[in-house]
Protein backbone atom coordinates (compact mmCIF):
# COMPACT_ATOMS: atom_id res chain seq x y z
CA UNK A 1 0.00 0.00 0.00
CA UNK A 2 1.10 3.47 -0.82
CA UNK A 3 1.85 6.15 1.64
CA UNK A 4 -1.02 7.63 1.92
CA UNK A 5 -2.74 4.59 0.69
CA UNK A 6 -5.13 5.45 -2.40
CA UNK A 7 -8.75 4.46 -0.49
CA UNK A 8 -12.20 3.93 -2.51
CA UNK A 9 -15.46 4.33 -0.18
CA UNK A 10 -18.71 1.89 -1.42
CA UNK A 11 -21.95 3.47 -0.16
CA UNK A 12 -25.75 2.70 -0.57
CA UNK A 13 -27.49 5.25 1.77
CA UNK A 14 -26.86 8.76 3.26
CA UNK A 15 -22.94 8.78 3.87
CA UNK A 16 -22.74 9.96 7.45
CA UNK A 17 -19.74 7.42 7.94
CA UNK A 18 -18.38 8.87 4.43
CA UNK A 19 -18.47 12.21 6.25
CA UNK A 20 -17.20 11.39 9.06
CA UNK A 21 -14.12 9.87 7.29
CA UNK A 22 -13.51 12.84 5.28
CA UNK A 23 -13.81 15.14 8.39
CA UNK A 24 -11.07 13.31 10.10
CA UNK A 25 -8.94 13.53 6.98
CA UNK A 26 -9.45 17.47 7.34
CA UNK A 27 -8.44 16.93 10.89
CA UNK A 28 -5.42 15.70 9.90
CA UNK A 29 -6.41 12.18 11.84
CA UNK A 30 -6.28 9.89 8.28
CA UNK A 31 -3.81 9.86 5.59
CA UNK A 32 -5.25 8.39 2.45
CA UNK A 33 -5.93 9.94 -0.68
CA UNK A 34 -10.04 9.08 -1.43
CA UNK A 35 -9.90 8.22 -5.26
CA UNK A 36 -13.27 6.80 -5.47
CA UNK A 37 -16.91 6.55 -3.99
CA UNK A 38 -19.03 4.48 -5.58
CA UNK A 39 -22.45 3.21 -4.94
CA UNK A 40 -25.64 0.91 -6.34
CA UNK A 41 -27.59 3.87 -6.28
CA UNK A 42 -27.58 6.71 -8.24
CA UNK A 43 -29.78 8.32 -5.38
CA UNK A 44 -27.52 7.65 -2.73
CA UNK A 45 -26.57 10.69 -0.31
CA UNK A 46 -23.08 9.44 0.18
CA UNK A 47 -22.12 10.44 -3.94
CA UNK A 48 -23.16 13.93 -3.32
CA UNK A 49 -20.64 14.30 -0.33
CA UNK A 50 -18.12 12.42 -2.52
CA UNK A 51 -19.27 15.19 -4.98
CA UNK A 52 -19.06 18.46 -2.71
CA UNK A 53 -15.56 16.98 -2.00
CA UNK A 54 -14.52 16.52 -5.20
CA UNK A 55 -13.92 12.84 -4.80
CA UNK A 56 -14.87 11.16 -8.54
CA UNK A 57 -18.17 8.73 -8.09
CA UNK A 58 -19.44 6.31 -9.35
CA UNK A 59 -23.24 4.43 -9.39
CA UNK A 60 -23.86 1.50 -11.05
CA UNK A 61 -27.55 -0.26 -10.97
CA UNK A 62 -27.39 -3.75 -10.31
CA UNK A 63 -30.70 -4.26 -12.44
CA UNK A 64 -28.85 -3.74 -15.56
CA UNK A 65 -26.44 -6.29 -14.94
CA UNK A 66 -27.49 -10.36 -15.76
CA UNK A 67 -26.38 -11.47 -12.19
CA UNK A 68 -24.35 -10.79 -8.76
CA UNK A 69 -21.80 -12.36 -9.99
CA UNK A 70 -21.24 -9.97 -13.12
CA UNK A 71 -22.14 -6.87 -11.23
CA UNK A 72 -19.53 -7.24 -8.60
CA UNK A 73 -16.92 -8.70 -11.50
CA UNK A 74 -17.66 -5.09 -13.15
CA UNK A 75 -18.05 -3.09 -9.99
CA UNK A 76 -14.13 -4.30 -8.67
CA UNK A 77 -12.79 -4.02 -11.94
CA UNK A 78 -13.65 -0.46 -12.20
CA UNK A 79 -12.63 0.11 -8.33
CA UNK A 80 -9.22 -1.54 -9.25
CA UNK A 81 -9.30 0.66 -12.48
CA UNK A 82 -9.10 3.97 -9.98
CA UNK A 83 -6.08 2.76 -8.00
CA UNK A 84 -8.00 1.81 -5.00
CA UNK A 85 -5.86 -0.27 -2.35
CA UNK A 86 -7.95 -0.16 -0.06
CA UNK A 87 -11.80 -0.66 0.33
CA UNK A 88 -14.00 0.73 2.74
CA UNK A 89 -18.02 -0.06 2.93
CA UNK A 90 -19.44 2.52 4.43
CA UNK A 91 -23.20 1.04 4.49
CA UNK A 92 -23.09 -0.72 1.38
CA UNK A 93 -25.94 -2.99 1.58
CA UNK A 94 -25.88 -5.40 -1.06
CA UNK A 95 -24.43 -8.49 -0.58
CA UNK A 96 -21.16 -9.19 -1.70
CA UNK A 97 -20.09 -12.17 -4.44
CA UNK A 98 -17.34 -14.67 -2.90
CA UNK A 99 -15.38 -14.72 -6.34
CA UNK A 100 -15.43 -11.47 -7.47
CA UNK A 101 -14.82 -10.42 -3.79
CA UNK A 102 -11.47 -12.58 -3.46
CA UNK A 103 -9.00 -10.43 -4.85
CA UNK A 104 -9.83 -7.31 -2.09
CA UNK A 105 -9.51 -10.05 1.18
CA UNK A 106 -7.01 -8.01 3.08
CA UNK A 107 -7.68 -5.09 1.63
CA UNK A 108 -11.67 -4.08 2.12
CA UNK A 109 -13.28 -3.08 5.61
CA UNK A 110 -16.68 -2.81 6.82
CA UNK A 111 -18.36 -1.20 9.98
CA UNK A 112 -21.47 -3.07 11.27
CA UNK A 113 -24.27 -1.68 13.61
CA UNK A 114 -23.96 -4.77 16.09
CA UNK A 115 -21.96 -6.42 18.55
CA UNK A 116 -20.90 -9.07 16.02
CA UNK A 117 -20.72 -11.88 15.60
CA UNK A 118 -24.47 -11.09 17.11
CA UNK A 119 -27.10 -9.58 14.48
CA UNK A 120 -25.37 -9.93 11.16
CA UNK A 121 -27.85 -8.97 8.21
CA UNK A 122 -30.38 -6.72 8.54
CA UNK A 123 -32.50 -5.08 11.04
CA UNK A 124 -29.68 -5.21 14.04
CA UNK A 125 -31.43 -2.52 16.10
CA UNK A 126 -34.60 -4.42 16.29
CA UNK A 127 -33.26 -7.68 17.13
CA UNK A 128 -31.03 -6.51 19.69
CA UNK A 129 -34.29 -4.49 21.67
CA UNK A 130 -36.82 -7.45 20.98
CA UNK A 131 -33.76 -9.75 22.43
CA UNK A 132 -34.17 -7.32 25.02
CA UNK A 133 -30.32 -6.91 25.18
CA UNK A 134 -28.69 -4.50 27.42
CA UNK A 135 -26.36 -3.73 25.02
CA UNK A 136 -25.50 -2.87 21.51
CA UNK A 137 -22.94 -1.83 19.19
CA UNK A 138 -20.94 -1.47 16.50
CA UNK A 139 -18.09 -3.50 14.46
CA UNK A 140 -15.45 -3.02 12.30
CA UNK A 141 -13.99 -5.72 10.65
CA UNK A 142 -12.37 -7.32 7.62
CA UNK A 143 -14.29 -8.43 4.84
CA UNK A 144 -14.42 -12.01 3.48
CA UNK A 145 -16.66 -14.18 1.77
CA UNK A 146 -18.69 -14.78 4.91
CA UNK A 147 -21.59 -12.41 5.49
CA UNK A 148 -20.59 -9.87 8.48
CA UNK A 149 -18.22 -12.72 9.15
CA UNK A 150 -14.60 -11.58 9.13
CA UNK A 151 -11.95 -11.00 11.76
CA UNK A 152 -13.14 -8.41 14.39
CA UNK A 153 -11.10 -5.10 14.33
CA UNK A 154 -12.71 -3.15 16.80
CA UNK A 155 -16.23 -2.52 18.38
CA UNK A 156 -18.08 0.31 20.50
CA UNK A 157 -20.62 -0.70 23.12
CA UNK A 158 -24.02 1.14 23.67
CA UNK A 159 -26.35 0.99 26.55
CA UNK A 160 -29.91 -0.13 25.61
CA UNK A 161 -31.94 2.06 27.75
CA UNK A 162 -35.26 1.79 29.18
CA UNK A 163 -38.05 2.50 26.59
CA UNK A 164 -35.24 2.55 23.77
CA UNK A 165 -36.77 3.06 20.48
CA UNK A 166 -35.30 1.33 17.19
CA UNK A 167 -34.32 5.06 15.65
CA UNK A 168 -33.45 6.49 19.20
CA UNK A 169 -31.10 3.14 19.74
CA UNK A 170 -29.36 3.66 15.84
CA UNK A 171 -28.63 7.35 16.22
CA UNK A 172 -26.68 6.33 18.97
CA UNK A 173 -24.46 3.48 17.61
CA UNK A 174 -24.15 5.47 14.67
CA UNK A 175 -22.64 8.04 16.64
CA UNK A 176 -20.20 5.92 17.95
CA UNK A 177 -19.56 4.37 14.32
CA UNK A 178 -17.81 7.98 13.25
CA UNK A 179 -15.88 7.89 16.01
CA UNK A 180 -14.56 4.00 15.27
CA UNK A 181 -15.26 3.97 11.85
CA UNK A 182 -11.87 6.81 11.75
CA UNK A 183 -10.15 5.10 13.91
CA UNK A 184 -9.77 2.30 12.35
CA UNK A 185 -9.13 3.62 8.75
CA UNK A 186 -6.17 5.79 10.19
CA UNK A 187 -4.67 2.95 11.73
CA UNK A 188 -4.55 0.98 8.40
CA UNK A 189 -3.61 4.27 6.63
CA UNK A 190 -0.47 4.63 8.97
CA UNK A 191 0.44 0.99 8.10
CA UNK A 192 -0.20 0.06 11.78
CA UNK A 193 -3.65 -2.23 11.45
CA UNK A 194 -3.24 -5.08 8.82
CA UNK A 195 -4.44 -8.20 8.01
CA UNK A 196 -2.36 -11.06 8.28
CA UNK A 197 -3.22 -14.73 6.81
CA UNK A 198 -6.76 -14.59 8.23
CA UNK A 199 -6.14 -12.65 11.77
CA UNK A 200 -5.98 -8.56 12.24
CA UNK A 201 -2.03 -7.39 13.09
CA UNK A 202 -1.86 -4.62 15.26
CA UNK A 203 1.50 -2.67 15.44
CA UNK A 204 3.13 -6.00 14.92
CA UNK A 205 1.31 -8.02 17.29
CA UNK A 206 -2.09 -10.41 16.41
CA UNK A 207 -5.17 -9.23 17.72
CA UNK A 208 -6.58 -12.04 19.16
CA UNK A 209 -10.11 -9.94 20.44
CA UNK A 210 -10.90 -7.14 18.91
CA UNK A 211 -10.25 -3.56 20.34
CA UNK A 212 -12.59 -2.15 22.24
CA UNK A 213 -13.44 1.99 21.71
CA UNK A 214 -13.34 4.15 25.10
C1 LIG B 1 -24.40 2.49 9.10
O1 LIG B 1 -25.05 2.53 10.33
C2 LIG B 1 -23.70 1.16 8.90
O2 LIG B 1 -23.28 0.60 10.10
C3 LIG B 1 -24.77 0.33 8.26
O3 LIG B 1 -25.43 1.21 7.40
C4 LIG B 1 -25.42 2.51 7.97
C5 LIG B 1 -25.06 3.50 6.88
O4 LIG B 1 -25.20 4.80 7.32
N1 LIG B 1 -24.19 -0.76 7.56
C6 LIG B 1 -24.75 -1.96 7.45
O5 LIG B 1 -25.83 -2.23 7.94
C7 LIG B 1 -23.94 -2.97 6.66
N2 LIG B 1 -24.44 -4.28 6.87
P1 LIG B 1 -24.53 6.01 6.55
O6 LIG B 1 -24.94 5.89 5.09
O7 LIG B 1 -25.10 7.23 7.19
O8 LIG B 1 -23.04 5.89 6.73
Amino acid sequence: MSSPPRIAVLASGRGSNLAALLAARERGELSGDFVLVGSDKASAGALRIAEAANIPTLALDPRSYPDRRAFDLDLFARLADSGAELLVLAGYMRILDAQALTPWIGRMINIHPSLLPKYRGLHTHRRALEAGDSEHGASVHFVTAELDGGPLVLQSRVPILPGDTEEGLAARVQATEHIIYPKVIGMMADGRLAWDEGRVRLDGKILDTPMESE
